[in-house]
């Protein structure tokens, strides 16, 4: 008899077809809705397998509900849904999707790091609006990526790619993270500082944390407070590391001088949020690894873990 799994939402045709080889599926069928909880935790009851997405809380409720339940396969690096000391418990194995995305998330981080800088959206905007009468000396003018100092917070996967680009725009590169490697700093010609330096000298700080009990609310109040006036700060990791109410003050009292942030405390967000409206904000709904090839390996990837646990082989990616 074939395992059962749960799919939490459509994925690929391909990438299904490689799962039912092995397992019986259920999936919930839409593309832009998900699951309900209640038909997660009755979905759950019956399986051995979860193929989840960071949309779903994978918490206590639902982890009690799986009395079969043997593996989590968190289509996401960020495993931040899903609670690891519960499934522990349970002696579930818990595995996610690092690397595949590193280069994707890093080239959005950049993108957002120069769309904010140079205020992209505000001039499609400007055109759209019909306000570009004549062009002026200080018209529409932005922040310089070149030669601008930029402080990465986390120097994981994602955060070493960034480093990467920004040395191909000759930026001065500082960095915070809880290990120093020298290594790692020879090769990509990096500076380790304080965290406190960091958001002091620092033109453009982003943020590559994973998000946990100890990143939670990591640039608050007193953070921004070090932050110079014209410094950008760019989240593409997790709304809950940056502490909103503590953003949104920022940058309407003029601390800061712009955001770009891809992630939110609360997602999703809509129009009325209040970052949307503020014109020296970029807000994305959480793209950084939605590239095609990476958004279909990411499925694969999770396919392939959850088959392997399944098959009780070690999946590629473990977490617990
Ligand atoms: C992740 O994988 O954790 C990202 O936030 C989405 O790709």
């Amino acid at each position: 008899m074939k395992p059962k799994i749960y799919v939490t939402r459509k994925i690929e045709d391909s990438v299904k077809e490689k799962l039912e080889n092995y397992c019986e599926v259920t999936m919930w069928e839409k593309e832009d809705v998900p699951v309900p909880k209640e038909v997660l935790i009755e979905e759950v009851r019956k399986v051995e397998g979860l193929y989840c997405l960071l949309t779903e809380t994978i918490d206590k409720e639902v982890i009690e509900s799986a009395p079969d339940l043997k593996v989590i396969s968190n289509m996401a690096v960020g495993f931040n849904n899903i609670d690891i000391e519960e499934a522990k418990k349970h002696n579930i194995i818990v595995t996610n999707t690092p690397e595949i995305l590193t280069e994707t998330t890093a080239d959005l981080t950049f993108a957002l790091l120069m769309a904010t800088a140079r205020r992209i959206v505000e001039a499609v905007d400007y055109i759209k609006s019909n306000q570009w009468v004549t062009w002026s000396p200080m018209q529409l003018t932005g922040r310089d990526v070149h030669g601008a100092t930029l402080g990465i917070i986390g120097m994981g996967r994602i955060g070493s790619a960034l480093a990467r680009r920004a040395k191909g725009f000759n930026m001065n590169i500082i960095y915070h993270n809880r290990n120093r490697s020298l290594e790692q700093e020879r090769e990509l010609d990096v500076q380790y500082v304080e965290f406190e330096e960091l958001l002091k000298t620092s033109d453009f700080i982003c943020v590559m944390v994973p998000y946990s009990e100890e990143t939670k609310n990591l640039i608050s109040e007193r953070e921004f407070r070090l932050m110079k006036d014209t410094s950008i700060l760019v989240n593409t990791s997790r709304g809950g590391i940056v502490d909103e109410d503590a953003l949104y003050m920022a940058l309407t009292n003029q601390q800061i001088g712009a955001a770009g942030l891809d992630v939110f405390e609360e997602e999703p967000i809509n129009k009325s949020n209040r970052f949307v409206s503020l014109p020296n904000v970029i807000s994305l709904p959480h793209i950084g690894s939605a590239s095609i090839d990476t958004r279909l390996k990411m499925e694969e990837v999770a396919a392939e873990n959850l088959l392997r646990v399944l098959q009780n082989n070690p999946p590629i990616y473990r977490v617990v």
